[in-house]
């Protein structure tokens, strides 16, 4: 938002509504029938303290909010329409729920060690742009929309946004396999026993940390695009690559 010189108070409703969107598919994700989880962000998760029902009409109700203030709360109208496409857009069936669908997927089906290991490759960047870069580059766009970004700057948000995404992704990945269950406020070692695809897994630590810091790169050189704002996406980039919660 700023960086297309936006106020600060102004994308107040569209990071909201992110952040709605955000929270209802991480309620979602921990249930039983999908990653089955019992902590998060420190705390026990939803179904596990409201029971599974709660925890599926929570989410179905963030969902909604999230574009009932979109609609809402975003003046001139037409940028209301357009902040709901592109949220839209981020959390349906070709990005967010997508992406969920075949990480399931993949945990269900079992690998022959003859399998094209680029096709693979392919199979995983495909789900985690998915599942976690599109909201990620919606909630950039957001933010520049709000603000009344041009064309060319929006393109170069949503390029940072889904580079941002995918770093975000993969560090999250090796943090399952070496991160701290305190520090992440949710359980790890997780993923491997599971069976799901993911960098560390398909690519190894090494390779995978490399590709992180390439990803981290290619986003600050989108952020330094921006001026003086793209520092703070600069730092924000650099945050994501060296996380350790
Ligand atoms: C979840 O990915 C992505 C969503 C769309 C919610 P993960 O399943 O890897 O997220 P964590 O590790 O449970 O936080
Ligand atoms: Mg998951
Ligand atoms: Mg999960
Ligand atoms: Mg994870």
């Amino acid at each position: 938002n700023e960086a297309c010189g936006g106020q600060i108070s102004s994308a107040m409703p569209a990071a909201c509504a992110v952040e709605m969107v955000h929270t209802y598919s991480l309620i979602h994700d921990d249930l039983p029938a999908m990653d089955d989880d019992d902590l998060r962000r420190g705390r026990a998760t939803n179904h596990v303290v409201h029971g599974e029902a709660m925890a599926i009409l929570a989410g179905d109700a963030l969902l909604t909010l999230a574009f009932q203030l979109l609609s809402q709360e975003i003046h001139p109208a037409h940028s209301a329409v357009t902040c709901c496409r592109v949220l839209s857009e981020a959390a349906g069936a070709c990005a967010l729920v997508g992406g969920q669908v075949d990480d399931l997927y993949h945990e269900k089906i079992t690998r022959s060690d003859t399998e094209d290991s680029e096709a693979l490759v392919r199979d995983l960047e495909a789900i985690h742009n998915r599942k976690t870069g599109g909201l990620m580059r919606a909630s950039l766009l957001l933010g520049g929309i709000v603000a009344g970004g041009g064309d060319d700057e929006l393109e170069r948000l949503g390029r940072y946004g889904s580079a941002l995404g995918l770093l975000f992704q993969i560090t999250d990945d090796l943090l399952d396999e070496h991160g701290d269950e305190s520090q992440m406020g949710k359980r790890v070692r997780k993923d491997s026993d599971r069976g799901k695809l993911t960098y560390p897994g398909v690519l190894g630590i090494a390779e995978s940390k490399r590709r992180a810091v390439a990803l981290a790169e290619l986003a600050m050189s989108e952020a330094r695009t921006f001026k003086p704002a793209g520092e703070k996406l600069e730092s924000l980039a650099e945050f994501v690559l060296s996380r350790s919660r």
